[in-house]
């Protein structure tokens, strides 16, 4: 295999994204071949961009191209993620899916377990994981730099108008959920695995400004393992625009802060000791980017493509983190809803999140 032909699913905003990455030929050693949106007009213009075949019917392309297509891209709304990647690892496809992988923790098992039979790679879309500064911030907590953690703190205080949630999927239960498995969900992910396990949850959510289902604003204090407490304040009720996203640790022998539009700067940073080599990766460690999703989709991509043709099933981002983060996301749901306390487990399940029906 010298190229990797892909599918692509959902050609709406992240796709935008995804499209500049690919035609700017940012990854190579790819052909795309087939796209795939509920709408027409998307779909067709999408598979002119591309000058590939389009369809309106995600079954009808496996049917008709799964010996065609080595990998599909899952980009379409959250609460499809679960039907469209086993529907792709059925078909023999590799599987690259954004996050959330699956609105609940059990389905993220079912997809292990048929991409483990299947001999397929299965990767997640946290992109931040490869942000220079966040893998900075990972190098020196690893390294021992910080000493005893002693807070976390994820701050997210965006702006999203009540027209983002008025479309078919944003802020519903059934196939989106609120801030926190939206747009948070990339920073807890990064908390988690770095500093997990968290051992306990508790959570209060609520709707300050817009009007959806699940919440627009989550307040939660963490207790991770390793003795740390930490904090989360999420909100998308900010106007006229967004404020800040940030990632604060502060440790006994150091702290940083990082922030910036996509979690793409060390802002601020302590460390009572810094060799030459740790001051240089400091300094290198801020990324110029042209909007939210940061630079790290195209390592992403990259990842996949090579993987692939090496024949090589595995991937950075596992569904083993999807699972784990998926947990800590319900926790939180489920502390809001029994209002209290929740010990991180395998048996933890939001009574809204992923459900259908619920208002
Ligand atoms: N990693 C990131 O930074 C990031 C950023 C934004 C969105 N996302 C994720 O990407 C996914 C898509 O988000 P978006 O903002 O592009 O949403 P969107 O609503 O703009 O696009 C989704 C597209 O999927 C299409 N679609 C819906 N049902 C379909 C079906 N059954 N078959 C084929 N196409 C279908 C819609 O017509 C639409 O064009 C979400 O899961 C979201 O969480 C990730």
């Amino acid at each position: 295999m010298k190229i990797v032909k892909i599918g692509i699913v959902g050609c709406g905003r992240v796709f935008e994204h995804y499209k500049k990455i690919f035609k700017k030929r940012k990854v190579n050693d790819f052909k795309i071949i087939v796209v795939c949106d509920l709408k027409l007009n998307t779909a067709k213009k999408a598979s002119k961009y591309f000058k590939c075949d389009f369809t309106l019917d995600y079954s009808h392309m496996l049917n008709e191209y799964k010996d065609k297509i080595d990998l599909i891209i899952i980009l379409s709304p959250s609460g499809l993620h679960f039907k469209h990647s086993k529907l792709a690892l059925q078909n023999d496809c590799h599987v690259l899916c954004e996050k959330p992988v699956t609105m609940i923790p059990s389905d993220v098992k079912i997809l292990k377990s048929l991409s483990k039979r299947k001999k397929l790679m299965f990767g997640i879309v946290f992109q931040n994981r490869f942000n220079k500064s966040i893998q900075t911030l990972k190098r020196f907590f690893d390294k021992g730099k910080f000493g005893k953690l002693s807070i976390i703190n994820v701050r997210l205080l965006w702006s999203r108008y009540q027209k983002y949630y008025n479309d078919e999927w944003h802020g519903t239960w059934e196939n989106d959920g609120g801030v926190t498995n939206q747009q948070a969900i990339h920073h807890i992910d990064v908390a988690r695995w770095i500093f997990g396990p968290i051992q306990e949850v508790n959570s209060i959510m609520s709707n300050q400004i817009n009007n959806l289902q699940a919440e627009d604003t989550n307040n939660a204090i963490l207790k991770f393992k390793n003795g740390a407490v930490g904090s989360i304040q999420a909100t998308t009720s900010v106007r006229p625009a967004d404020l800040t996203a940030s990632l604060e640790v502060i440790g006994e022998k150091g702290f940083m802060v990082i922030g910036g539009i996509a979690l793409n700067r060390i802002e601020k940073f302590y460390f009572k000791r810094l060799s030459k080599y740790e001051k240089k990766l400091l300094k290198s460690s801020n990324e110029i980017v042209e909007n939210g999703y940061g630079n790290s989709h195209t390592i992403i991509l990259d990842y996949a493509i090579k993987n692939i043709l090496k024949k090589n099933n595995k991937f950075p981002i596992s569904l083993n983190d999807g699972y784990d983060t998926s947990i800590l996301v319900h926790a939180l749901y489920k502390s809001d809803e029994k209002r209290k306390w929740i010990k991180l487990s395998n048996n933890i399940k939001s009574n809204r999140l992923g459900v259908l029906g619920v208002k």
